[in-house]
């Protein structure tokens, strides 16, 4: 399977949403990573809902809604009603993981399970089965343009054995700090699915950018 690279809006420029989406759609992006944040399970408050709602007509790109919220339980049927494919909720957020990945498969999407960096992956080994996506986080989350933590490649390594162990076809994606540079020791440790967020929309031609690290990551392709 060949490496999906999915830019995370969070970097976007928003006085231009709209041709934000169409440089996306022309690229050779897959996925589209949506971040939204509370302002409590992180410092910061982002975008929501009625954004996604917005973007979602702009695309056929698959939507990867990363919620960084408490008790994203509330808003499973909200965020599948405004068009996300996949809706990837946090460990240390969810008291019932179990009942919250099933209810987002019910509700018709991908369920995705995230790790803070501090969170070790054997806590997933029981509930492996019931995510579709692993997000490891490899920066602290709630802004972009951070640093990548050099420790979440032994993360996607353990990661990726128990879910060789279990045989299962759960895709691992990591966020945070990726870049040119890093972007295929990250494939190489196990990832199929890397956000970019700082690296893409900073910048001058966010698609060469897309592009080549789709092709760093999958030795094969030529940009
Ligand atoms: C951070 C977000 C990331 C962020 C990544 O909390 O979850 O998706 O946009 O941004 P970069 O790629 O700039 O580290
Ligand atoms: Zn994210």
């Amino acid at each position: 399977m060949q490496t999906i690279i999915a830019p995370s809006l969070l970097s976007a420029d928003f006085t231009k949403l709209g041709s934000e989406i169409q440089l996306l759609n022309e690229s050779r992006a897959d996925w589209i990573h949506f971040d939204v944040m509370d302002g409590m399970f992180v410092p910061n408050i982002s975008f929501g809902i009625p954004i996604l709602k917005a973007v979602r007509p702009l695309t056929r790109k698959v939507l990867d809604v990363h919620l960084m919220i408490e008790k994203p339980e509330r808003y499973i049927q909200a965020f599948k009603d405004a068009g996300a494919d996949i809706l990837t909720v946090h460990q240390e957020a969810c008291v019932h993981l179990d009942r919250t990945l099933n209810a987002i498969r019910e509700c018709g999407m991908k369920a995705g399970v995230s790790l803070n960096p501090a969170t070790p992956v054997e806590t997933l080994q029981h509930v492996l089965p019931l995510a579709d996506l692993v997000l490891v986080m490899s920066v602290n989350p709630g802004f972009g343009g951070q640093k990548f933590i050099p420790y979440s490649l032994d993360k996607i390594r353990r990661l990726k054995h128990m879910i060789q162990e279990q045989g299962l076809p759960t895709l691992i994606e990591v966020d945070g700090g990726v870049t040119k540079e890093n972007c295929a020791s990250i494939a190489q440790a196990g990832a199929q699915v890397l956000v970019a967020g700082n690296t893409v929309f900073s910048a001058n031609r966010p698609q060469l950018v897309i592009a080549e690290l789709q092709s760093l990551c999958n030795p094969s392709r030529t940009a």
